[in-house]
């Protein structure tokens, strides 16, 4: 019998070779056999409000959105992403040409890119990178050119930054894209209305078009600011603003996310999602459209347990000897190991396990260029006090 497997050709394709296996499942599987916390994934350990959840309930019972829902999404749900642009932001989009309900930001950032690049485009991209740009480049036969976030001493401690002649000297004739996160995953980076504005130009006179990932836009803390790029001139025309109700509500199991941006590139993006999922989350979508139009108060109160959850993290991971980055958005904290005496995240996160019962997850996963990565970690901090505290507690141990 002739195995398939034992062809010659590997049955991965060469343009997803590299991404076979993710450090995810590896550290996931290390945090069951040990009991250790996972601060790995980030996924919060409660979910998001209960009201919201009752109106997926609701919705299930009276048959709304148990079959195929409209494929942009429900009228609903666009609606209200609509409403909440308009509120928040100012940004006024049409529901019915101008907003598109994905799969996940995940999806949104898939189809984008699908939709957008011819093979061989070149995709300007912040490293570290959250870990589905890789594979979404890849995938749509473009490729990638990180630009790398660099370690800053400021006032307020260590923090990264982007530095704007490097992203300028990035963009080469054969740049069709940006790939912007802000608020960042894993650096906690928000970048600020004067970075978002070079951005901004840079965009506008290199003719760029500008996907970004907003999916942390609730999670700001202190005198941080979140500022859509799609609010800075000439940029409304030419940015994909991609949101997320797993960010945002605390359902990250719903994948529902959302797409805005003018009815070109929207009909553009619709045209590669139709067939990835077609439509997905159908009981979900009306109950995110309640959910985006929850008060102020709700979203306030998020932030505000997120930035309590921040401060208790980010305190006892320098008790314990890290060096820390704190984050001003996300729910994420990036550590430098080097006076911990560490230097490879890998190593030290496939021990960390057995050394103090808490599983993290190695920057260097999220970069091209490893070395530069090498010596961060990232925590999540989205998890009940009691196994923050818990966590905090087991990370002494290494400071001894
Ligand atoms: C920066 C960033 N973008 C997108 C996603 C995925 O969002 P979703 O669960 O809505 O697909 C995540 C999840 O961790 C993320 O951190």
């Amino acid at each position: 019998m002739t195995s398939m497997s034992s062809s010659a050709r590997p049955l991965l394709n060469r343009r997803l070779a590299e991404f076979g296996t993710t450090i995810f499942a590896e550290m996931s599987a290390l945090a069951a056999r040990t009991g250790a916390i996972n601060l790995g994934q980030g996924f919060p350990d409660t979910d998001g409000p209960e009201e919201v959840r009752e109106a997926a309930v609701r919705a299930l019972r009276d048959g709304r959105g148990n079959q195929y829902p409209p494929g942009p999404g429900v009228p609903e749900l666009r609606a209200a992403v609509a409403a909440h642009q308009e509120r928040r932001y100012g940004l006024s989009f049409d529901p019915d040409t101008e907003v598109l309900v994905t799969a996940g930001a995940t999806e949104a950032i898939a189809a984008s890119l699908l939709a957008l690049l011819e093979p061989g485009d070149e995709v300007v991209a912040l490293e570290p990178y959250y870990d589905s740009y890789a594979a979404a480049i890849a995938m749509a036969g473009g490729t990638r050119v990180p630009v790398t976030l660099r370690p800053h001493t400021t006032d307020e401690g260590p923090v990264f930054r982007l530095d704007l002649d490097e992203l300028r000297d990035a963009v080469t004739d054969r740049t069709r894209l940006l790939l912007l996160n802000t608020p960042h995953n894993p650096t906690g980076t928000v970048l600020t209305r004067a970075e978002l504005a070079a951005i901004a130009e840079l965009a506008v006179e290199r003719d760029l078009l500008v996907v970004t990932d907003e999916v942390y836009e609730h999670l700001v803390f202190d005198t941080a600011e979140h500022i859509p790029l799609a609010t800075f001139p000439g940029m409304r025309e030419r940015t994909v603003t991609i949101g997320s109700a797993g960010k945002t509500f605390s359902f990250t199991g719903w994948k529902v996310g959302w797409v805005t941006a003018t009815p070109a590139l929207v009909t553009a993006v619709r045209s590669a999602k139709q067939y990835l999922t077609y439509v997905a989350s159908g009981p979900f979508q009306y109950a995110i459209a309640e959910a985006l139009a929850l008060p102020e108060s709700y979203f306030g109160a998020y932030r505000e347990d997120m930035r309590a959850k921040r401060d208790l993290l980010a305190a006892g991971l320098a008790e314990a000897g890290f060096g820390v980055f704190r984050p001003a958005g996300t729910y994420f904290v990036t550590t430098d190991i080097r006076p911990l005496g560490e230097s490879d995240g890998f190593a030290f996160c496939r021990g960390l396990p057995e050394r103090a019962g808490v599983v993290a997850v190695p920057n260097a996963v999220f970069y091209d260029h490893r070395d530069a990565g090498a010596p961060y970690v990232r925590f999540a901090f989205c998890k009940r006090i009691p196994v923050l505290e818990e966590a905090v507690g087991r990370l002494k141990a290494l400071a001894g």
